[in-house]
């Protein structure tokens, strides 16, 4: 574990702009820099640096963090290598681990799942560099070091206990909660044993989960994380980090099913695949996807199983496709998946596939085709019910129009006929269309206005008054996190904004923090400003309490308490 101290003084010597311009074309625009998002597509520039508070912030996509965080989005670098590329261009060296006494402080922050998961990644994947029957099996699946290396592949010794080798406190709770023991009737054993390991990275390079293959026959053949704190299936797709680069340069993302078929794939060089995870393709996954994409490109197996899991991907694509973005369906021939085919047939082979795959509207035609007999009447009418409530789906007007009159014509209707038919009104609707649903976010909460104001003014965490906020908000559960760490350092450094976010980088309030400090880039608010609005949410705050009191008092109490708010509401700026 890298001492926080160290941190701390590494972020006061880098500079993020130094660091992001490595990689990105950055512009000087007032106070920030500017310059295209190397997180989604995108023409006009909203990514933003802010040297001042060192922090980096898209407004198209909602990527943020500090300048360890960029390494890890944007380069793929685990956390740990992340900071040692920092210290490295900064002239420090990192403090040596020294795992078997560490000080309690550290020890606690194994608590931290996503230190601990990092742990364990890297714990594998020293133990694959000691297995000749794990190395053997991925060179035999073509595997090149640099390319295991590159997806950070490990292996999971033959061990009941492997991990009390990573692991001092075998005992720690937070191992059961991270997914990675299973503790039953007083016993502890890992979840992963004798398994190559394949780590799920999160968006921001953290690992989340793995899966881990057996090398032989076994059921089952892939074991997986459950979904824990950090890693929830639906969300998150495999190999994104990896993926970014070469996403990006194609314009173009490949869905696959499995594990192996990215990481074969990538060993190619068709580096722009990600995997969903043992799931089907969920709008989560279709939305995060066309916000990286220009073009999505969903491959299946060609057998029955394949087409349906093709045609649910289908189905949760339908609302969110856009006009100006294609999404395709591949189909590899029967008895191939991305993995086999690329081997034997090569990189050129596989990419040809998946320029000439089927469209979204040939796929869904093609379906609608084949169950319906479109030389007769009957077969005819069939076709345009079971048209319609895709048709419905379809929110990009464009799209819809499209399908629509290829729908008529091979219904042997005019266009006007089949926008009746469908119960979609006349050509008009489409030119006068209703206002694109905007998510309306709700006005923010007096504790994220709370953070928010902490974060400008670390030292009225003293007068805050824990018991008026709701801990079951986010940003309730991260103003109290906050009031803890500066009590505790409350005797020596005085805490910084930056330090404060890197403190938590790594901690479930790492989100809500940095929400807060993406919300602050746009205001600038000094440290009085600060700290007025925090005695404001203070009063607001007791006044909706006694509110809540009213209903439930009499006489006296009634006569009190009124008397309190109504001095509260003079208070009130
Ligand atoms: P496949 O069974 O198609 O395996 O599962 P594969 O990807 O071809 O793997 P190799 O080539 O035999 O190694 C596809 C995906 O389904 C999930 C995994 O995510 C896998 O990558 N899966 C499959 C599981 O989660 N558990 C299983 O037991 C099998
Ligand atoms: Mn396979």
């Amino acid at each position: 574990m890298i001492p926080e101290s160290f941190k701390q003084d590494l972020l006061n010597r880098v500079d993020i702009v130094d660091v992001v311009s490595r990689y990105v074309q950055l512009k000087k625009g007032g106070a920030n820099f500017m310059g295209l998002c190397p997180f989604h597509t995108e023409k006009s520039p909203s990514f933003t640096v802010s040297p001042a508070k060192q922090f980096y912030h898209c407004f198209g996509c909602g990527q943020h963090g500090n300048a360890i965080g960029f390494l890890m989005a944007y380069a793929g670098m685990g956390y740990v290598d992340a900071v040692k590329d920092l210290a490295a261009g900064a002239g420090l060296t990192v403090p040596e681990d020294t795992s078997r006494q560490r000080p309690k402080e550290e020890r606690d922050r194994e608590q931290d799942l996503y230190a601990l998961m990092e742990r364990a990644m890297e714990f594998y994947r020293a133990e694959l560099k000691k297995s000749d029957k794990a190395i053997a099996y991925l060179k035999g699946r073509g595997l090149s070091g640099e390319i295991a290396a590159r997806f950070r592949i490990g292996y999971a010794p033959d061990d009941w206990q492997g991990l009390k080798g990573a692991f001092a406190d075998y005992d720690n709770r937070a191992l059961v909660d991270a997914g990675l023991v299973i503790a039953t009737e007083g016993k502890r054993y890992d979840r992963f044993r004798d398994r190559v390991m394949f780590p799920i990275l999160n968006a921001r390079g953290a690992t989340i989960g793995f899966g881990g293959r057996v090398m032989g026959e076994g059921e089952p053949k892939y074991l997986n994380s459950p979904e824990t704190a950090l890693f929830e299936k639906g969300r998150e797709l495999y190999g994104l980090v990896q993926a970014r680069e070469a996403m990006r340069n194609s314009s173009r993302v490949l869905v696959v099913e499995g594990y192996m078929d990215v990481v074969a794939l990538a060993q190619f060089g068709v580096g722009n695949a990600v995997a969903t995870l043992g799931t089907a393709t969920t709008p989560t996954h279709v939305g995060k996807l066309l916000r990286l994409a220009e073009e999505i490109v969903f491959c299946f197996d060609g057998d029955a199983a394949g087409r349906k899991a093709a045609w649910r991907a289908l189905e949760v694509s339908l609302p969110l496709a856009l006009d100006h973005k294609p999404l395709r369906f591949l189909f590899l021939p029967e008895g191939d998946d991305p993995d086999s085919y690329v081997r034997n047939h090569g990189k050129e082979a596989f990419e040809r596939l998946a320029g000439e795959s089927q469209t979204l509207s040939g796929f869904l035609l093609g379906e609608l085709r084949a169950d319906n007999d479109l030389a007769t009447p009957e077969g005819r009418s069939r076709f345009l019910a079971a048209a319609k409530p895709h048709l419905e789906k379809i929110a990009a007007k464009g799209f819809r129009l499209q399908l629509v009159k290829e729908v008529a014509q091979l219904a042997h209707v005019s266009q006007d006929e089949a926008e009746q038919l469908l119960g979609m009104r006349s050509t008009s609707t489409y030119k006068h269309p209703a206002p694109a649903r905007v998510q309306a976010s709700p006005p923010p909460s007096l504790e994220s206005k709370l953070l928010r104001v902490l974060l400008i003014q670390p030292k009225l965490t003293a007068e805050l008054d824990l018991e008026l906020f709701d801990q079951n908000l986010p940003e309730g559960r991260a103003v109290a996190a906050l009031a803890v760490r500066c009590r505790i350092s409350e005797s020596g450094e005085s805490l910084t904004q930056a330090g404060l976010i890197e403190a938590f980088a790594n901690s479930p309030h790492a989100e809500s923090l940095n929400r807060a400090r993406a919300s602050l880039l746009e205001i600038e608010m000094s440290e009085e400003v600060a700290a007025q609005e925090f005695r404001q949410i203070h009063i607001q705050r007791r006044i909706e309490r006694i509110d809540q009191e009213l209903p439930r008092l009499s006489g006296v109490e009634l006569a009190r308490r009124l008397q309190e708010q109504a001095e509260l509401k003079n208070q009130r700026a």
